[in-house]
């Protein structure tokens, strides 16, 4: 059954707090993000049941490779793995696969790999899973007003016609957890009219119970878009 009353057609998360999740258990902050995994195989599950259209996630930050190497390779990693022993699910789940971000400019291994699941994924129906990696909302905003000029004109419709999530429903629902409340460069065009979600609890303790009490929210809100 589809659950899908809350109205809400495209929810988006930063999925933050695997470190502090791991650093509160005295692990690796590779636990954190082993266990950060874990929630989004349940949490893609539930946008299915819950009627959501889309759902994307924020994986790895265009800031990210500020962090130490070892971090970095973990979670490329992690993100390979995903991929790979997911593409079932994700076929079972009727979710189609998407990446946004820059991708492309990642290991070459890591292209291929997402270049076969992109195209493994693209008869699904049910819920498009787009997934954030080397995504930084900056640049794409520059590369889509470039691709913009490019075709002559600057405008609101060129430029949102030239984002990576041009062919995606509105953001309706932006959520971040683990306490921070800001966006760190994530879908910043696409947030100008979305509702903004932020909730204390840490990703890898996100589960389709807190995604529910976020659309719940969201059904009571009243998004009146500048006017009355
Ligand atoms: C989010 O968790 C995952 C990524 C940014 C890749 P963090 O790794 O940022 O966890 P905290 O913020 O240090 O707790
Ligand atoms: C945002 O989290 C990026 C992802 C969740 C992938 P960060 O942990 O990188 O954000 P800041 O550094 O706290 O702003
Ligand atoms: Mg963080």
């Amino acid at each position: 059954m589809t659950v899908s009353g809350h109205g809400a057609r495209h929810v988006a998360i930063i999925m933050d707090g695997n470190g502090r999740w791991a650093k509160k258990r005295m692990l690796p902050r590779v636990a954190g993000h082993k266990a950060g995994v874990e929630a989004v195989r349940t949490i893609v599950r539930a946008a299915g049941e819950l009627g959501l259209e889309a759902m994307t996630l924020y994986a790895f930050s265009s800031e990210n490779w500020k962090r130490p190497e070892e971090e970095v390779n973990d979670l490329m990693g992690l993100m390979k793995r995903f991929i790979l022993s997911d593409l079932d699910e994700f076929a079972a789940n009727d979710v189609k696969l998407k990446v946004i971000g820059n991708w492309r400019a990642l290991a070459p291994d890591v292209v291929a790999l997402i270049d076969n699941a992109l195209e493994r994924t693209s008869g699904n129906k049910r819920t498009t899973l787009a997934v954030a990696l080397n995504y930084g909302a900056q640049d794409e905003l520059v590369r889509a007003a470039n691709a913009a000029a490019a075709n002559g004109k600057i405008s609101a419709e060129t430029i949102e016609a030239n984002l990576d999530t041009a062919d995606m429903p509105p953001l309706d629902l932006l959520i971040r957890t683990s306490g921070e409340v800001r966006l760190s460069n994530f879908l910043l065009w696409q947030s100008a009219y979305a509702e903004l979600y932020f909730t204390d609890t840490l990703w890898p303790d996100f589960t389709p119970a807190d995604l529910k009490a976020a659309l719940d929210q969201f059904a009571r809100r009243d998004r009146r878009y500048g006017g009355l």
